[in-house]
């Protein structure tokens, strides 16, 4: 199987140094990279051991696996391009769209009808193989294809199956959120700070903590209040810091911020 990516940028470098360097689950000669610069792409294909291609229609030409790693704006004109290419091919080759916002239609109004898509997305906890990727499929993806993606994509973390119109919300709880737990552990280290540790071992510490919380959450099986109750001891001082998180609208905050992602998402895609 050959996997043929269209653009070389942090998303492009991640996923392919997912699956060559950090996995070893495939051999980088099986890799044919292209870019705008083409510098870009030469500078990946050196690293992971494929090969560069000047031009998109190469990488249609040799790939069976197709990954659209351009900015979404991009791909009104990058597709036009390769359509011919892409139609020329038997069987068509299986495209992946990591594009934020860009549908399953969207894409295939612009690929040959009958074109096997898939869309994902990752997050940029990928470039140490720790995304939480979204995922979903046209009518034309076979189950085999459906699991080649899965594969490709556990090579950079995580990988969830959801429905297509859910994807807006997705991309605020597996993409926006990374934003906002970064926001929460600076926060926690500033405070540790200004109590008079120094920021690099607040902020690992915190960050440890977030991790070891994370875990919790996802291997005992609990929801987070009865593990909030565990930690709040009668009249003790942990009970304090999660009342003066509520009182100052820490969950509603949350909420909002959700809400206005998921809005602005919205209206990016001209649903309103
Ligand atoms: N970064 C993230 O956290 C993230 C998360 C989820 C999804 N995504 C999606 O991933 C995609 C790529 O994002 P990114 O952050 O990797 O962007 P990026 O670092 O800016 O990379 C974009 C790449 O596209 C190439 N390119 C631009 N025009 C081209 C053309 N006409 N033909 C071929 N290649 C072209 C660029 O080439 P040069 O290198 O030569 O300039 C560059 O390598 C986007 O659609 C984005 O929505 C990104």
């Amino acid at each position: 199987m050959k996997f043929g990516f269209i653009g070389a940028g942090n998303m492009a470098g991640a996923i392919v140094k997912g699956m060559t360097i950090g996995t070893k689950s495939y051999n980088g000669e099986d890799i044919f990279i292209t870019s705008k610069t083409v510098t870009s792409a030469a500078a990946l294909a050196a690293e992971c051991g494929g090969a560069v291609c000047e031009t998109a229609a190469e990488v249609v030409a040799k790939s069976d696996v197709l990954v659209l790693a351009v900015k979404p704006h991009v791909l009104g004109a990058v597709l036009p391009a390769i359509k011919a290419e892409i139609g020329a091919k038997t069987p068509l080759p299986l495209v992946i769209s990591i594009a934020a916002g860009k549908s399953l239609a969207y894409l295939a109004e612009l690929l040959p009808e009958g074109t096997p898509i898939a869309r994902v997305m990752p997050n940029i906890n990928a470039k140490i193989g720790a995304s939480t990727s979204g995922l979903c499929v046209n009518g034309f993806v076979t189950a085999e294809q459906k699991a080649l993606v899965r594969e490709m994509f556990s090579t950079i973390g995580t990988v969830a199956e959801i429905e297509e119109t859910q994807f807006a919300i997705f991309s605020v709880i597996g993409g926006a959120s990374v934003a906002f737990a970064y926001l929460y552990m600076d926060a926690l280290a500033r405070a540790a700070l200004k109590a008079g540790m120094p920021k690099k071992q607040a902020l690992e510490i915190t960050a440890q903590t977030v991790l070891g919380s994370a875990k919790m959450v996802l291997e005992s099986g609990e929801a987070p209040w009865p593990l909030i109750d565990q930690v709040c001891s009668p009249g003790g001082t942990t009970i304090e810091g999660v009342t003066t998180l509520q009182a100052k609208g820490f969950e509603s905050a949350l909420v909002q911020a959700f809400d206005a992602v998921l809005g602005k998402d919205n209206r990016i895609g001209g649903k309103k």
